[in-house]
């Protein structure tokens, strides 16, 4: 039988609800599917620091490592806020993405029809979208050396080595290839040097990838497309602060921030956690929407290359949704039903099963 190890970090405030959640459904595929999930529980963040006085314990990199993959909720509430940058459990965040070698984050996009009216925009703008946001998350302007800050003067440095973009452009050309192939390059190659490197380096890999339709577009341009007519993306490739600010905002064609899940991949393991952060102000009232994290445990279960298994839970997701079952934050959409965090895994959980 097939046998995964799967690191599972809770983490804090919602963590720990929307997780359970997310196992439950795992297990209802895994039988199903006839494979094995063998689960290790570590601590990251605040409940980390509670425990270990550290956010991200040595045992947490070394179990993470040890794994096949890593389903992760949320960090981070006011408990932990005044500790020192260093203690704060959004620290150990970026140094459990840093010691995998996550240097690419995924985030897809997914439109249910039957929450078209969930998002600001026209449900005719929004019908049918399908696109994912490859952004670069371990170099560029947010990690350039020099960077500096007196009372007068202050500066960052944009940066970016032929080979840190040409493994982004890879893993975007990958994801293409999986849908409906075509990646947009995101860049402002009219100002920046960097971005001129970067577009020959994409056009060098999308040689390797002839089907694959490229295309460049500027990133202020970019902005506006997709708010105009998202419809025309596939995989949105782009840089880490490019990323950073157009990632929000294709989240936010969606409409609820609980509906969408994302990966960091490009070291041996992935890491799958959904998109929002832990939500300390509705934690622990069973209200909590699971489906971002559910679809992260799908994106997973890709990841491990049990693609029948995640394309099982996307279709329980869309049947659950379908039949009118809506968590809190979603009521206002059709809904027939709101049901609580663990009522929606479990309709998930027997959709899923069938
Ligand atoms: P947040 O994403 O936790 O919450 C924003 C709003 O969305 C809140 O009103 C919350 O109730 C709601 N919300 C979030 N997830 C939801 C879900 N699954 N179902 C229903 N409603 C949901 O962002 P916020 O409030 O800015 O940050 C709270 C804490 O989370 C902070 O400590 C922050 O640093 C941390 N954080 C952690 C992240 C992570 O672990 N990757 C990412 C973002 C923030
Ligand atoms: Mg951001």
């Amino acid at each position: 039988m097939r046998n995964y190890k799967i690191g599972i970090i809770k983490g804090d405030g919602i963590g720990p609800e929307i997780v359970e959640e997310a196992i439950k459904v795992l297990d209802a595929v895994a039988s199903k599917e006839g494979f094995n999930l063998e689960y290790n529980e570590y601590l990251l963040g605040g409940a980390a620091v509670d425990v270990f006085d550290n956010p991200c314990p040595d045992e947490t990199i070394k179990g993470s490592l040890n794994s096949d993959a890593v389903l992760f909720g949320a960090i981070g509430g006011p408990k932990w806020e005044s500790l020192p940058k260093e203690k704060r459990p959004e620290s150990g965040l970026l140094k459990l993405r840093k010691s995998l070698g996550l240097f690419a984050n995924i985030r897809p996009a997914i439109i249910f029809d039957e929450l078209v009216n969930a998002s600001s925009l026209k449900p005719e703008v929004i019908k049918g979208v399908d696109l994912t946001v490859v952004r670069e998350l371990t170099g560029g302007i947010y990690f350039g050396e020099p960077r500096y800050k007196d009372d007068n003067k202050a500066y960052n440095t944009m940066i970016y080595t032929r080979d840190e973009i040409a493994r982004i452009a890879k893993i975007a050309f990958e994801e293409a290839m999986k849908r409906k192939k075509k990646v947009t390059s995101v860049d402002k190659a009219n100002v920046l040097e960097v971005s001129e490197l970067w577009r020959e380096v994409v056009e060098e890999v999308a040689k390797n990838y002839p089907e694959v339709e490229l295309e460049h577009m500027y990133v202020d341009n970019a902005a506006m497309q997709l708010v105009r007519d998202p419809k025309q993306f596939d995989v949105i490739l782009t840089g880490n602060i490019f990323g950073d600010i157009l990632s929000d905002e294709a989240s936010m064609i969606v409409g609820s921030i609980g509906l969408l899940p994302s990966a960091s991949i490009g070291g041996k393991v992935g890491l799958f956690e959904p998109i929002h952060g832990s939500a300390p102000d509705i934690a622990g009232q069973g209200i909590a929407n699971p489906i971002a994290t559910i679809l992260s445990a799908a994106m997973m279960l890709d990841f491990l290359n049990e693609t029948s298994a995640a394309e099982r839970i996307r279709n329980a997701i869309k049947e659950v949704l379908k039949e009118g079952y809506r968590t809190k934050d979603i009521a206002a959409f059709d809904a027939k039903e709101v049901v609580t965090t663990s009522e929606m895994g479990s309709l998930i959980a027997d959709h899923a099963a069938n």
